[in-house]
């Protein structure tokens, strides 16, 4: 089995506080997969250790490995900054930059990783607008701000400006739990397409989603209020919601608790 991402032995802290216990998966490239489990559990934390933003948390630390087509990310000659421009990130609320335009937005991660000529530049915020199905909406207005966007839109300009650095991989931390049901809709068909040229991880709440946009789905759960949250399993998404191997997982796809 080919890895994209292979995690083994991973914890994280807040202070003294541990956040996620000993978690270890394989993450297959161009697949998606889903993180699910009650709020609290750690899916949000233990994203962020795959990208190295958890240790940007004051107190945040990690022990354990995180590789990345085999090379450890937390290894002493790492780069975060390049770990970040490799594993690109989505979050819940759409956080374009105001006061940027909308062509700004997405050519800011390319303007401070090299210099590209002004030609380069618009090929590949167009590539990239258009590979987040933004394209068409916003060709006529490239210089008005992003933040004038409907919050659909916005989402899917933040995911333009995540492409258009070409990363490998892409989390997603409950990017639809801001939005309307059309432009969720609109956020998983694309998630849908993306997931042919980067490898896609996407926390959510809703089940519904988990089980249509994922392959492979993770079940994460606290044994008690206070504990660190585990990986109870991961599986093929179908598996995990018609017949998982833990009870605990059972109960919270039926909406037991959480
Ligand atoms: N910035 C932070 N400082 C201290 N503790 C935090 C911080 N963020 C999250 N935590 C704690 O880490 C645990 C996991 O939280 P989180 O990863 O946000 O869970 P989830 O995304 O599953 O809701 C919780 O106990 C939470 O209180
Ligand atoms: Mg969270």
């Amino acid at each position: 089995m080919s890895k994209r991402i292979d995690v083994s032995g991973l914890t994280a802290y807040y202070g003294s506080h541990k956040a996620i216990d000993d978690i270890s998966m394989n993450i297959e490239p161009r697949t998606v997969t889903a993180f699910i489990g009650p709020s609290g559990c750690g899916k949000s934390t233990f994203l962020r250790t795959l990208n190295r933003m958890h240790e940007v948390t004051p107190g945040g630390r990690v022990e354990g490995k995180v590789l990345l087509d085999d090379e450890n990310l937390y290894a002493a000659n790492i780069d975060p900054v390049a770990v970040r421009r490799e594993i690109g990130m989505v979050f819940q609320r759409p956080n374009p930059f105001p006061t940027m335009s909308i062509f700004d937005n997405v050519a800011a991660g390319l303007k401070l990783n090299g210099s590209y000529k002004k030609s380069e530049l618009t090929e590949i915020v167009e590539k990239s607008l258009k590979g987040a199905n933004l394209w068409n909406e916003v060709k006529d207005r490239l210089n008005k701000p992003g933040s004038g966007l409907s919050g659909g839109q916005q989402q899917r300009l933040c995911i333009a400006r995540a492409i258009a650095v070409e990363p490998k991989v892409l989390l997603m931390d409950e990017p639809c739990s801001a939005l309307d049901p059309i432009s969720t809709l609109a956020i998983e068909d694309l998630i849908g397409e993306l997931k042919e040229r980067f490898t896609i991880v996407i926390v959510t709440h809703n089940m519904q989603q988990a089980a249509r946009v994922s392959d492979r789905t993770a079940f994460f759960n606290l044994a008690a209020v206070g504990q660190p949250g585990k990986l109870i399993e991961i599986d093929d998404t179908e598996r995990i919601f018609s017949n998982p191997s833990v009870q605990a997982t059972e109960d919270y796809i039926s909406g037991r608790f959480g």
